[in-house]
């Protein structure tokens, strides 16, 4: 397996830059510049893809990619079947990590600390803003478990489809009680920026006390080796 070799030449990060300013703020900058590229040059696709690392009940790491739901001061969220993988182990044991990558921008930042269920209303909400056929999929769908075919996935969509059928409505479907989301209360962001002949730079904010990412005395900022 191989490919060209590429030397990241991104803009990296300096303290200065990150002076005075909160993880949120930084980190906000960073998505919403994934977001505008993709956009303007469509290079960044899924700009909101986040990888989400959990562990098991015997302390086997696990990961998968979900897309950002939610990013405000309290740390990102996703939305996911509770009774998932992901969900049966964050529930368990909420130790969590995650990272946003952006390859073509020689950007990504990384979060570790705990994850808690996001509330039920906030769920409802975004479920309501899902089109129908997602709508649908969530119930159809024993994230996790195995199925004996895409067939049998297929029919069990149209049951539900069925059952709740298009109306154009925000709550022709009901929100499944098993469907919710999870929100990383960060205790380290880190901000990886790719520099020539790999000498990146990393940039950490380390919780120092119990404040939100909006709260700049909350954390205090290293560099990390790259
Ligand atoms: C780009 C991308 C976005 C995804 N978004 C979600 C999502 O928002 N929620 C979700 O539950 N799964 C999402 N998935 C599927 C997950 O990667 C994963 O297959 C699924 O959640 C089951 O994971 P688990 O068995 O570890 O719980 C996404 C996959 C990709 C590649």
């Amino acid at each position: 397996m191989t490919h060209d070799r590429l030397d990241y030449d991104g803009e990296g990060l300096s303290e200065a830059q990150v002076e005075g300013r909160s993880p949120l703020e930084v980190a906000r900058d960073w998505v919403d510049a994934a977001v505008a590229r993709q956009a303007e040059r469509g290079d960044v696709p899924e700009p909101l893809a986040i990888s989400i690392a959990s562990v098991d009940a015997d302390g086997a790491p696990n990961v998968r990619t979900v897309l950002m739901r939610f990013f405000d001061e309290r740390g990102p969220g996703f939305v996911t079947a509770l009774t998932s993988a992901k969900g049966r182990e964050l529930r368990a044991h909420p130790a969590v990590a995650a990272a946003l990558t952006w390859p073509s921008m020689f950007r990504a930042i990384r979060f570790r600390g705990t994850a808690v269920q996001v509330g039920r209303d906030e769920v409802e909400a975004y479920f309501d803003s899902r089109p129908y056929g997602s709508r649908i999929s969530a119930w159809t769908s024993r994230q996790s478990e195995p199925i004996a075919s895409r067939a049998a996935l297929e029919e069990a969509y149209e049951r539900y489809a069925a059952q709740w059928p298009d109306g154009g409505r925000a709550d022709d479907v009901p929100v499944p009680d098993f469907w919710g989301g999870f929100r990383i209360v960060p205790d380290e962001v880190e901000f990886w920026g790719g520099r020539r002949s790999r000498l990146h730079d990393r940039i950490v904010f380390s919780r120092t006390g119990s404040g939100s990412l909006a709260d700049v005395d909350a954390w205090r900022v290293w560099r990390r080796q790259p």
